[in-house]
């Protein structure tokens, strides 16, 4: 018997041995995992819905990490890129089975002839790992979904020359607190009703600046001024229904937005990050139909530009972490009667409060915070 249970030994180390060697060969051989099954038979639902056969290596039971335009992960045998810019391609429905490539990091539908259809209202917020999306040319129509809004490693989305049969639908376009999505902007069709651009916090281009020219129902703009060419600045100053803008600014940027002071319609203005260290917004004054200005994150080491005087109509104020470098607050903000709200939060004011802020009769909310001022008249204050 004992020879027996030697050989039966010998024979499992035999085969342990010889397994040993081909998961040490499957290793050596480096080989990429082939199309997961799933994967492929999206595709293939994906391909049915283009009129004709321009995808002529997708075909089933071949490896799909190889057809024309699929890009896999090597590891995983999952569809990481699809593009389909360059196959002629026609469709009349984007097929949701595409939101089942959960593993997306790029896609381009760009030049896929969708005239007419819809993009569809969800769908988008299942591509989770999506950095890349190119909507170019593609002809879709009607809204942007939200479901792109939630894509949080979107990097580029580009929808130019996208979206515009049925533009005169959209009201609101709002990209913002995207920063490193680069924008580019679909054009603006004339007679679209678009009302508020909100374009803040992120890094966009456009094709054709003119048609922001076409932006008559615009009332509301956020923007970051990066981009701003005086072409753009000249479009953007004589949009006939603006009346409210919020720029954004960065560190580095030498504030050029006496541009703005054209825009004498405007009601609202929020400017947020600009050194006017060196360049006093003067311009400012000009701008009398203000009712709100907020200044944030700006520098000026001067005292609060005296020309915001000039704006009587405002009701609201608003300094937030801006460096007024230890001045005192001007006595000429008694001047600004209608205010209903003066904030100041963290901007190195000191000194006492003018007096004249007694005058302000219709304030409903005063924020001094993390500002060094005394409290001189502070009991007149309380005693309003
Ligand atoms: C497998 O091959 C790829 C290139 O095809 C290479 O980058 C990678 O380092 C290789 N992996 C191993 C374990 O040899
Ligand atoms: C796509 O995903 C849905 C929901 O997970 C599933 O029901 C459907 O079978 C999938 N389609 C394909 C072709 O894999
Ligand atoms: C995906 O898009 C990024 C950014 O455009 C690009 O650098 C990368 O090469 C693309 N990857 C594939 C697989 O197409
Ligand atoms: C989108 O795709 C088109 C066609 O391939 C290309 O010309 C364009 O540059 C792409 N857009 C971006 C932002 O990569
Ligand atoms: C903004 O986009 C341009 C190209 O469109 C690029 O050169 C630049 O680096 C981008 N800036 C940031 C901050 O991403
Ligand atoms: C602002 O208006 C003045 C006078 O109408 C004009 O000369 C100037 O070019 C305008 N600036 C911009 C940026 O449009
Ligand atoms: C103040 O506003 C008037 C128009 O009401 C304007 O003519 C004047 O130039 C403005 N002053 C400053 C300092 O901007
Ligand atoms: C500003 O208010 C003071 C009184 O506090 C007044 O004498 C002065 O005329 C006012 N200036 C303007 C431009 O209204």
């Amino acid at each position: 018997m004992a020879p027996a249970k030697d050989r039966l030994h010998n024979l499992l180390v035999l085969l342990l041995f010889i397994g040993c060697l081909f998961v040490d060969a499957a290793a050596k051989l480096n080989t990429t995992a082939p199309c997961l099954p799933d994967q492929a038979s999206s595709l293939l639902r994906l391909k049915a819905s283009f009129n004709g056969d321009n995808l002529p290596s997708w075909q089933a039971a071949t490896d799909c990490c190889h057809w024309e335009g699929v890009t896999c992960d090597m590891a995983f045998g999952r569809v990481i890129s699809l593009d389909l810019s360059e196959f002629d391609l026609m469709s009349m429905r984007l097929d949701p089975v595409l939101f089942n490539l959960t593993s997306l990091r790029n896609l381009s539908l760009a030049y896929v002839d969708f005239s007419g259809v819809s993009l569809p209202a969800f769908g988008f917020e299942r591509l989770t790992d999506i950095i890349y999306l190119n909507l170019s040319d593609t002809g879709f129509t009607g809204k942007i979904p939200i479901g792109i809004a939630c894509l949080k490693n979107l990097v580029t989305i580009d929808l130019s020359g996208s979206i515009h049969p049925s533009f005169s639908s959209l009201r609101t376009l709002d990209l913002s607190c995207n920063p490193m999505l680069s924008v580019r902007l679909t054009y603006f069709p004339a007679g679209n009703n678009l009302e508020v651009l909100n374009l803040a916090g992120t890094n966009f281009s456009y094709d054709t600046p003119s048609s922001f020219g076409n932006l008559g129902s615009l009332k509301k703009l956020m923007l970051s001024t990066m981009g701003i060419d005086n072409e753009l600045a000249s479009l953007i100053s004589e949009l006939p229904a603006l009346d409210d803008l919020q720029l954004t600014g960065s560190d580095l940027e030498k504030p050029v937005l006496s541009w703005v002071s054209n825009l004498t319609q405007l009601t609202n203005l929020l400017l947020d990050g600009y050194d006017f260290s060196k360049s006093v917004p003067t311009w400012i004054g000009r701008l009398t139909r203000l009712e709100s200005l907020s200044i944030w994150d700006c520098s000026f080491s001067v005292p609060i530009p005296y020309q915001i005087r000039n704006l009587t109509k405002l009701a609201a104020l608003e300094f937030y972490i801006c460096d007024f470098s230890e001045q005192t607050m001007p006595s000429w903000i008694g001047n600004l009667t209608k205010l209903t709200s003066l904030s100041i939060y963290y901007c190195s004011l000191s000194g006492p409060i003018p007096s004249t802020i007694g005058n302000l009769i219709q304030l409903e909310e005063l924020v001094f915070w993390d500002t060094d001022i005394s409290g001189e008249t502070m009991s007149q204050l309380l005693c309003f």
